[in-house]
């Protein structure tokens, strides 16, 4: 049984279509990232599987479970996008509240809270009210509210908004570690280089729709691009691979290392063969990676108005020499 699963999810609100026909599976012990821009219909998603908004068709399951099952709610912990916490609650009353809510027995709570607070690093100041706190001690108190009850499955709307690098490295380690203990954790989040550190899976939505999905390293695998190194002296054939039909780029401000794409369903091995047979010795062969944002920016680009080119970096389709 899938932790999450939609089937072909759809929301509109009025004439706005927020999600398009969106299946995903979330397993038991991933930690499961929803990317997309602003609007992309990240936490229309999150919230529907909450039942906070109603789906308009298709299926959305949680723990097996219809969305918004109230016996699943219990079993869910959420950190909202705009959560605002009442000023007047201090950190620990306003976990003391939740936790009643989600019917923690009271001396649990009491044991509970300052261990969760402790581990978001606010327990310090758990007396102070909520008003004298800090964005990112808002935010901290946020994730320890989701984590109260010791639920199976945490669904975070961008946790490490308002954080600061060292707090979000904390979080991070703090996700990695509820992981171990078999939490499952479904996060949105626009810090695509923290994603890329923290999560087994990843989805790309874009304008309702879901664009890519899969484990970090198949969307970061350039398909078919190496570069190549020779030993020192010698000069990388390039007409001759060219001729071969692999398209061939000098890499510049490298030791002189060459890129060379491979046509669809090739492999290197006519590159190395070539390459040996004309007695040259290849001292660096790296199949190429693309960052996470890389790919991001490569699949949203000029998706929306409002996407700069110029913000476009990475691996492009690479043409013969330059
Ligand atoms: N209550 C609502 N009424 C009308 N439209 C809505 C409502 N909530 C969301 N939308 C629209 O649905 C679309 C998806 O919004 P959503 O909040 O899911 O995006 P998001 O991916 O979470 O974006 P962000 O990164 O800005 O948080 C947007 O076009 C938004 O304007
Ligand atoms: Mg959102």
């Amino acid at each position: 049984m899938s932790v999450i699963e939609t089937r072909d999810l759809r929301k509109t609100y009025g004439r706005i279509e927020a999600l398009k026909g969106v299946s995903l599976r979330v397993e038991k012990g991933q930690i499961y990232g929803l990317l997309g821009q602003n609007g992309a219909g990240k936490t229309t998603l999150i919230k529907i599987l909450l039942g906070i908004v109603g789906k308009t068709e298709g299926e959305a399951l949680l723990l097996g479970a219809p969305a918004g099952a109230v016996e699943v709610r219990r079993k869910v912990g959420y950190l909202p996008e705009d959560h605002a916490f009442p000023g007047y609650h201090t950190g620990y009353s306003l976990m003391d509240f939740y936790g009643s809510l989600y019917g923690v027995p009271a001396a649990e709570r009491a044991k509970k809270i300052p261990e969760a607070l402790e581990l978001v690093g606010i327990a310090g100041r758990m007396h102070s009210k909520i008003k004298t706190y800090s964005k990112g001690m808002k935010q901290r108190l946020g994730i320890a509210q989701a984590l109260m009850h010791d639920p199976d499955l945490i669904i975070l709307d961008e946790p490490t908004d308002g954080v600061d690098p060292m707090g979000r490295k904390e979080i991070r380690d703090l996700m990695a570690d509820l992981k171990n203990k078999g939490h499952t954790i479904f996060l949105n989040s626009h810090l695509l280089g923290e994603v890329e550190l923290i999560c087994d899976r990843v989805a790309i939505l874009q304008q309702g729709k879901l664009v890519r999905e899969g484990t970090i390293d198949e969307l970061t695998k350039t398909k078919g691009t190496y570069t190549l190194g020779l030993l020192a002296g010698q000069t990388f054939p390039t007409d001759a691979v060219t001729a071969l039909g692999f398209p061939v780029r000098a890499l510049p401000d490298t030791a002189g290392h060459f890129e060379v794409t491979l046509p669809d369903g090739k492999t290197i091995e006519p590159v190395m063969k070539l390459l040996s047979e004309r007695g040259l010795t290849v001292v660096h062969i790296v199949e190429k990676k693309q960052s996470l944002e890389d790919v991001f920016m490569t699949t949203v680009e000029g998706a929306e108005p409002g996407v700069d080119r110029k913000r476009r970096r990475g691996a492009r389709p690479v043409g013969g020499g330059e």
